[in-house]
């Protein structure tokens, strides 16, 4: 058994958060292991597999859009997090990726529609039987940590019937978000429950669902002592305040902005997710700082740039990946 996901402080699994430059960025500040966003296995399945010499990345497409791009910096901290139903998919997956990532983790915490009437997320909290055919069938066939990601159930006696069948599996690690299925981030977390699941179990716990009282990086760690959990995983406070991973203290919206709009030039990223990046850490700044104002109105990465005076950088990296790009025509990049 690895160490992986023990003592760790994780940036959560979040779709449309949970992509290059926002890893790239919690890692900087501090972040030991970084979740992709969910995606769904016939999602990764139907993609292609392409090396990316320009970018130095790893990218999985379908057509032009990009499913996941994987960063060389973040190769040995990447979580994929998967959608699944079925344990066949969720092999296939595993088969495909595990090469270019460090773990692969299973949502089954996920209470919105899609997930649930496609059997996926919390609709397997209900299904102990298929959980453990999946996470089975994962452990057997993979060379990397494997692990999954659930809320609470309704009663703590269900809660630790699950999480045993869980760690019966042969799982590294999972993840517990401390409310329960029907639950909305007002309610209050489940600290105790979370606890308590810790007590049961040997394998390291990742407690979730806290990011509502972190306001300073201290808080991560008060919430790894009040739960006892191994680790912790972050999620809205980490998008909303992606400096919070740093020790040193948070930074400002600005040097936030400026430091992910980098990343979000080096490594491509879609005029649409670096919008809603920008737009989550500007928060409730966004009508009343003519930053943010432009930001909302920008129609392109281009014009984000402006916004925050980063021109320059978006037309480093434009420039820079057109000049790579014709010389890739012409032979070989030196
Ligand atoms: C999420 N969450 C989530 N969970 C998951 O397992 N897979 C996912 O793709 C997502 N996507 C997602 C997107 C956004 C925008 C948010 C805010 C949340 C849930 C997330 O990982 C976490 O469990 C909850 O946000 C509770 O933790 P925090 O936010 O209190 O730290």
């Amino acid at each position: 058994m690895s160490d992986f996901y023990a003592n760790k402080i994780a940036l959560a699994p979040m779709v449309k958060g949970g992509r290059t430059p926002l890893r790239l960025l919690a890692l900087k500040y501090g972040a030991e292991l970084v979740y992709t966003e969910e995606i769904v296995d016939v999602k990764l399945l139907h993609s292609r597999r392409v090396v990316n010499d320009i970018l130095g990345t790893v990218d999985y497409l379908n057509n032009t859009e990009v499913v996941l791009r994987i960063a060389k910096e973040e190769r040995e901290k990447i979580v994929l997090q998967i959608g699944t139903n079925n344990a066949e998919n969720a092999v296939g997956v595993l088969k495909k990726l595990q090469g270019d990532v460090a773990a692969l983790d299973v949502n089954m915490g996920c209470p919105k529609p899609f997930s649930i009437s496609g059997g996926m997320g919390a609709a397997l909290l209900s299904k102990p039987e298929s959980v453990k055919h999946i996470l089975t069938a994962l452990v057997a066939n993979a060379t990397i940590p494997i692990s999954c990601k659930i809320r609470v159930l309704d009663e703590p006696s269900k809660t630790a019937e699950f999480v045993k069948m869980l760690e019966s599996t042969g799982i590294q690690a999972f993840g517990i978000h401390g409310r329960r299925r029907d639950e909305r981030p007002g309610d209050d977390n489940r600290i105790s429950e979370i606890k308590e699941v810790v007590g049961l179990v040997k394998i390291p716990v990742i407690a979730n669902g806290n990011s509502y009282l972190i306001k300073e990086n201290a808080d991560i760690e008060k919430f790894r002592t009040d739960t006892t959990a191994s680790s912790v995983m972050i999620g809205r406070k980490a998008l909303q305040n992606p400096s919070i991973f740093r020790k040193e203290g948070v930074l400002t919206m600005e040097e936030e902005i400026s430091d992910f709009l980098d990343l979000a030039c080096q490594y491509d990223e879609s005029y649409t997710q670096t919008k809603y990046v920008v737009q989550r850490i500007l928060g409730g700044q966004q009508e009343f700082d003519p930053r943010g104002r432009a930001t909302v109105a920008a129609v392109n990465v281009i014009e984000i740039c402006q916004a925050w005076g980063k021109e320059d950088v978006y037309i480093k990296w434009r420039d820079y990946r057109r000049r790579h790009s014709l010389k890739r025509k012409e032979g070989p990049l030196e």
